[in-house]
């Protein structure tokens, strides 16, 4: 994997950080929020709707489908992101950064 890869899993995390903070505050914005996100990954070919199962935790969206976004957005998501930061400067360090800025 080359340095620009663990660029846009950065990205791609960083996407991730906003859907699911989004719904943190629970009110009705984040609620319904998450209603409409949480069948995206249904789209997924064979495993897409056991991941839509795994991330919400019951049979409808509620307190469990809360509970694991907030692990994922303050624990799983950060320490991907130092992990990835961690692979990404030492690439740069090593190849440079690619043509001008
Ligand atoms: C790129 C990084 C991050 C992004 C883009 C992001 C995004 C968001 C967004 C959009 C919200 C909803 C805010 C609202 O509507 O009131 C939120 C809430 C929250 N975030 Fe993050 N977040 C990031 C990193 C983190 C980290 C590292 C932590 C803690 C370890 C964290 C903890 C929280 C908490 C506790 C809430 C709930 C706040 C509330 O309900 O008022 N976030 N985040």
């Amino acid at each position: 994997m080359t340095e620009a890869n663990f660029g846009v899993v950065l990205a791609v995390l960083t996407a991730f950080f906003g859907i699911t903070g989004y719904s943190l505050p629970w009110d009705q914005i984040g609620y319904w929020a998450v209603k409409t996100v949480i069948c995206v990954p249904d789209a997924i070919p064979v495993i897409g709707s056991h991941v839509v199962e795994l991330l919400r935790g019951s049979a409808s969206v509620g307190q469990s489908t809360l509970t694991r976004f907030y692990s994922l957005h303050t624990f799983v998501l950060p320490l991907l992101t130092a992990i990835f930061m961690l692979m990404h400067f030492p690439m740069i360090r090593k190849q440079g950064i690619f043509g001008p800025l």
